[in-house]
């Protein structure tokens, strides 16, 4: 089972074709040119490969889109815009650590339409469309129906680039080491929302996230059956960057143990 749609298809193959240049390069890493965007936030000529051959295939496909990249920004006006993060997890791709991905929507007035999500080292591709489901190498995700937050298994990203909300997010963290199974911080903010997705994490939250983060497995999780959320549970997490999801009941959990540790500036 999958799906049948000629942006999906076009999606999959840019996301191909980026994670053989990754795929490449991780044999080489010694030789890459990284450089400092601000603090911890670095980018490579790999980073910029990938965009290319997504924004390229894409191009080739639909002239007309427009489209927001991470590492190139806006361009073109369309009522269709791809939203690509062509490496994510540039810090573990660095290091040799293989947990990262290539992430590409497509969002329609809006309205998130189609998400491919691709994880070249395990070779596993994640796609879903609204309204016709979310798949990983072809078989249909589910959220997973663990409905305790005591018995859940959390991912996480780590405050790295702005430390405005550290402390924030350490009582959050705190408070829900004492009260979940455990707490995973794997570094590719598309990755773990796609394992969300597919039932093998049952929760996730993160602030400051971008929104070539985020677009894609949040498609997954809401066609997985899942729940997606601010950090109050209400739907401005791509203004905001702050996200929440999981199965629909550590959601609701979830963001009900965030609260008390809530401030101003993370409200709203
Ligand atoms: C990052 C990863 C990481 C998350 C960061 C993101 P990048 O993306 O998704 O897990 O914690 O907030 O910026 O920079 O590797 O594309
Ligand atoms: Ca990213
Ligand atoms: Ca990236």
């Amino acid at each position: 089972m999958s799906i049948n749609h000629p942006m999906v298809n076009t999606a999959v193959k840019a996301a191909r074709r980026a994670g053989r240049i990754i795929n490449q390069a991780a044999d080489n890493l010694d030789v890459l040119t990284v450089r400092h965007k601000s603090l911890n936030d670095l980018v490579s000529e790999v980073d910029r490969a990938s965009e290319a051959a997504v924004i390229d295939t894409i191009r080739t496909a639909y002239p007309e889109h427009a489209i927001l990249a991470e590492e190139s920004g806006a361009t073109g006006k369309s009522e269709y815009v791809w939203i690509i993060d062509p490496l994510d997890g540039t810090t573990n791709y660095l290091h040799g650590l293989p947990q990262y991905c290539v992430s590409i929507a497509m969002a329609h007035k809006g309205i998130l339409t189609h998400g491919v999500i691709y994880d070249p080292t395990r070779n596993d591709l994640y796609i879903a469309s609204r309204g016709r489901g979310a798949f990983v190498n072809e078989r249909r995700m589910r959220v997973s129906r663990r409905d305790k937050l005591i018995d859940a298994l959390l991912g996480t990203g780590f405050p790295f680039r702005m430390f405005e909300h550290l402390d924030a997010y350490v009582a959050m963290m705190k408070h829900l080491m004492t009260r979940t199974v455990g707490i995973r911080r794997p570094g590719s903010a598309a990755l773990d929302l796609a394992a969300v997705a597919a039932g093998r994490l049952d929760g996730f939250w993160e602030i400051g996230l971008s929104p070539w983060d985020m677009a894609a497995g949040v498609l997954m999780i809401q066609e997985a059956g899942g729940l997606v959320g601010d950090l109050e549970g209400n739907d401005r997490y791509m203004q905001s960057g702050n996200i929440v999801a999981g199965n629909p009941k550590i959601f609701v959990q979830l963001v009900q143990a965030i609260q008390p540790h809530l401030t101003a500036a993370l409200r709203g």
